[in-house]
């Protein structure tokens, strides 16, 4: 039917939304964005939905822990060096007095659960802001990807509630902000208006940041390791109360009405004559002013870092793409494909892949049709459906364009800019000949053993195995990313036409399991495979993790 095929293909609307082309370094960013509840979710929201939720006990709230532990790690950005910022240089930093508490290593810990060679954690750093910030009914903030972390500790320099103004006004003038900003991102900081939906939303009244007397005994006056007071007190109107309470002197924010000597917030706010603090007294303003101000706080980096665009959710994404061998041997294209339904009317879609073969061939037939898997994934107010495909693919395949069709028959093509998603089938790994073998060798590490098919009619030779070791690094909660590789021996050439099956092992450290690791030849690579995804071979004598 290649007639008809090209029939529709011709009649389709050619779809070319955004600029961003797959696969992209911010990949897995978009993923823990927007893939929050439902069929492949991540659930980066869990930590702090709802927006009181506090897993580590009475008087502690994760999303304002999620929303300090950025500013602090932020703050001590130099413009003139280009030093610090948002690098999560923080983790070498916790020891310092100007950065006491258990908010850093709490975030930290719930991060490290997402942290990986695909995303740094001063990007999970400002992805905690964004949702601690958006569960809380605050503003949705821009999320931009691309942060690098930091190796070492940097400058410190976090205004503590003790200094003068000057000296908090030359750390803030130092990372790029001025009064005015200074000003708005404290109260924006110190606030609970953030919180206001789902407050409304779950009727839920509780402690929504403030200081903790166990850290700050002379502010709060009791150093009891359960004594907390509130930056706000009123807790049954949902207004922009850090502000009027403060313009109309009813706060009881500690670091307003607190002792003289510990009472930062009342220098900040009043530092130019309350002319911000009025400006923000109402909802809008306020909401907008800590939308801006809040991007501009987790967009503080070094110069040598460049951001990405602000992440939108992404129409069309290939999703656990795989070349494989099917059970009778024949080379096999297998993945999902997640489609933004959110910005559509009709989500009953056809998917279909349009693909060119691995020389680049458009092959006679060359549709794979796909089968719904599910119409649940959400996020932030989008929607996805994802449709599954598995076809064989005779001479292997170097690219895809995606159709889809809606119930009245319109077509839409995305070809990913232009020149269709991209494949390699040069290499690629087989998990049904690979293994984690549970036990413990001379170094008492594990043994990651890995298989891969390597074509044959590309003259590349030496592939790798290269393992993403992670080392515990005392007093810090992130562990070191180091990649090593390994070489791959020939396995077994006969198996597969056209095909040989080389492997190779790793010597993993047990601290390590849960980890990733690519499979390399030459230029091409099958990369970000899961070692938690692999058989487990458990030898009797082995010590569990
Ligand atoms: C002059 C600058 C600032 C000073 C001196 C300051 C000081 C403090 C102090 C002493 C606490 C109590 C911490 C605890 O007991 O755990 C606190 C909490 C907090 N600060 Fe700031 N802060 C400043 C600016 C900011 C900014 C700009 C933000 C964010 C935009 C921010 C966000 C927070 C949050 C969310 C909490 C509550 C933490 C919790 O409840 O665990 N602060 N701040
Ligand atoms: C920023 O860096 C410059 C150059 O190293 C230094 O002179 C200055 O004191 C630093 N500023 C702050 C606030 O530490
Ligand atoms: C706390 O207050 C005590 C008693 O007033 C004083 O001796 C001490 O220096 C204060 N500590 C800080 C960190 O300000
Ligand atoms: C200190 O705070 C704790 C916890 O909020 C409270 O139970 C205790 O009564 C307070 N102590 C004093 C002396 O106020
Ligand atoms: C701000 O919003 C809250 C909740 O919707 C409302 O109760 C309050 O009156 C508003 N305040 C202003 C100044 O608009
Ligand atoms: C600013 O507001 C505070 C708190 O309401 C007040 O105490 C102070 O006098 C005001 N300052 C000016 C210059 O109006
Ligand atoms: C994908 O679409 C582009 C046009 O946008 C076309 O040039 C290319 O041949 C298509 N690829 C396949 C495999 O159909
Ligand atoms: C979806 O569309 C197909 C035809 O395109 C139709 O057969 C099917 O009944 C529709 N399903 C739903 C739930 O509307
Ligand atoms: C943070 O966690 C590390 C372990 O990862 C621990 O050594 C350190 O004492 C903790 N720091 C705080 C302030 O809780
Ligand atoms: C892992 O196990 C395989 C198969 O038993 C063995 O050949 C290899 O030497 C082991 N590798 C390491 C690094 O221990």
């Amino acid at each position: 039917m290649p007639t008809f095929g090209r029939l529709l293909a011709f009649l389709a609307v050619l779809i070319e939304v955004y600029a961003y082309t797959w696969p992209s370094n911010i990949d897995y960013l978009e993923g823990l964005i927007y893939q929050q509840s439902g069929y492949r979710r991540f659930g980066v929201i869990d930590g702090v939905s709802p927006c009181s939720f506090s897993s580590g006990g009475a008087g502690r709230q994760a999303a304002a822990e999620w929303v300090r532990s950025a500013f602090h790690d932020m703050i001590t950005h130099n413009t003139t060096d280009g030093t610090g910022g948002m690098d999560a240089s923080i983790m070498f930093e916790m020891d310092r007095p100007e950065n006491p508490g258990a908010a850093f290593n709490g975030t930290m810990n719930f991060m490290i659960n997402f942290y990986n060679i695909q995303v740094s954690m001063a990007d999970l750093f400002a992805l905690a802001v964004y949702h601690a910030v958006g569960s809380c009914g605050g503003p949705r903030i821009a999320m931009r990807g691309g942060r690098i972390d930091a190796t070492s500790a940097g400058p410190p320099g976090v205004p503590e509630p003790t200094d003068d103004l000057d000296t908090i006004v030359t750390q803030f003038a130092s990372a790029g902000f001025s009064i005015s900003e200074m000003i708005r991102m404290v109260a924006c900081g110190h606030s609970r208006s953030l919180f206001l939906s789902s407050y409304l939303k779950f009727n839920y009244r509780s402690a929504l940041g403030g200081v903790h007397g166990v850290d700050f005994p002379n502010i709060t006056g009791n150093d009891s390791s359960t004594n907390f007071v509130h930056f706000d007190s009123t807790f049954d109107s949902f207004d922009t109360m850090v502000v009027t309470g403060y313009l109309d002197d009813t706060t009881q924010n500690p670091l307003v009405v607190g002792p003289a000597t510990s009472n930062s917030d009342l220098l900040v706010f009043s530092a130019d004559g309350n002319a911000t603090m009025q400006s923000l007294s109402d909802n809008e303003s306020f909401t907008t002013t800590c939308k801006d101000i809040l991007e501009r706080m987790i967009e503080v980096v070094p110069p040598s870092v460049t951001l990405s665009d602000p992440i939108e959710p992404i129409p069309i994404k290939p999703v656990a793409i795989q070349m494989t061998f099917d059970s009778s041997g024949a080379l096999t294209f297998t993945g999902e494909i997640r489609v933004l339904t959110s910005d559509r009317d009709d989500t009953n879609l056809t998917v279909r892949l349009h693909y060119a073969d691995h020389d680049g061939n458009i092959p006679s037939d060359n549709t794979i049709s796909t089968v719904v898997v599910s119409i649940s994934g959400y996020g932030f107010g989008v929607n996805f459906n994802f449709y599954a495909f598995s076809a064989a693919v005779s001479n292997g395949i170097s690219s895809f364009n995606v159709s889809i069709t809606s119930s009245s028959g319109a077509e839409e093509v995305y070809d990913n800019g232009g020149e269709g998603f991209p494949i390699q089938d040069n290499i690629f790994f087989l998990s049904s000949h690979s293994c984690l073998v549970q036990e413990v060798d001379e170094n008492g590490n594990w043994n990651l053993t890995a298989v891969a098919a390597v074509r044959n009619d590309v003259s590349l030779a030496n592939p790798s195995l290269d393992v993403v070791v992670k080392t515990q690094r005392i007093g810090i909660p992130v562990p070191l990313l180091t990649v090593e590789s390994s070489p791959m021996e020939i396995w077994n050439a006969g198996a597969y036409d056209g095909f040989t099956l080389y492997t190779g092992s790793f010597s993993l450290p047990i601290y390590s399991w849960s980890t990733t690791f690519d499979v390399t030849v030459g230029e091409y690579s099958d990369s970000f495979k899961s070692s938690g995804g692999l058989t487990v071979i458990v030898i009797s004598s082995t010590i569990s993790p």
